[in-house]
């Protein structure tokens, strides 16, 4: 009975430590920093058209809706970083027969370089953890901002996929990554 009086407390002090970071947020803007503020929870239909403007501004050949949905559909994780109920980035991931696929990763063009990319890598990579034995992404070879920091994570190149994406003057290889979890 303690254990769980024990264990009460320590969640009401979690939400109202949360809330009262928020709370000071909104009264003294410059008193909380953004990383501070970072929640991730699941991505709903609602969050779609925010995502699909932070898509659409972030890739040359975006993601339409229906990929989204079809995610969802999969049962696949898919999440948002968001702050002060704003959201900031999001990220994707499917788990299956050990291996955890980062699908996709990006956070608004006017919030990069703050740190939120990667707390939304570690979150999928502690997200795989236990249930995955390895973690594996692809990347345009071009992407040096994402491949300093999936490297920077731990992640290693296992080879590269000939004229895999995309792009306006052809195709483009993509760079495949590994995380080992254990
Ligand atoms: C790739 C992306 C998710 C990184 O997110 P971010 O929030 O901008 O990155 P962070 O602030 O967490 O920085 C993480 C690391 O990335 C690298 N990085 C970030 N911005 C950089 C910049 N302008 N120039 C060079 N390296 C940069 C650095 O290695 C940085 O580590 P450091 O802060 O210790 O130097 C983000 O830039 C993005 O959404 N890009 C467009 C979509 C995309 O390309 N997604 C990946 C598809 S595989």
């Amino acid at each position: 009975m303690n254990e769980m009086r024990g264990l009460f407390d320590k969640i009401k002090n979690l939400v109202v430590y949360d809330a009262d970071k928020e709370f000071y947020a909104k009264i003294f803007p410059d008193s909380v920093s953004k990383k501070d503020l970072l929640r991730f929870r699941t991505m709903t239909t609602a969050d779609l058209p925010a995502v699909l403007a932070i898509e659409r501004k972030n890739y040359q050949f975006p993601w339409e809706e229906d990929v989204f949905t079809d995610c969802f559909k999969a049962g696949y994780g898919c999440y948002v970083c968001e702050a002060m109920d704003k959201v900031l980035g999001y990220c994707l991931l499917s788990i299956a027969v050990g291996e955890a696929h980062v699908l996709n990763i990006s956070v608004a063009a006017d919030e990069q370089g703050q740190g939120i990319g990667r707390k939304m890598l570690q979150f999928l990579v502690e997200t795989a953890r236990g249930r995955a034995e390895t973690v594996f992404l692809e990347v345009r070879v071009s992407n040096e901002i994402a491949i300093a920091l999936y490297q920077d994570e731990g992640f290693n190149e296992i080879g590269i996929r000939k004229a895999y994406y995309p792009a306006i003057d052809g195709r483009e290889d993509a760079m495949m990554l590994a995380l080992q979890l254990f």
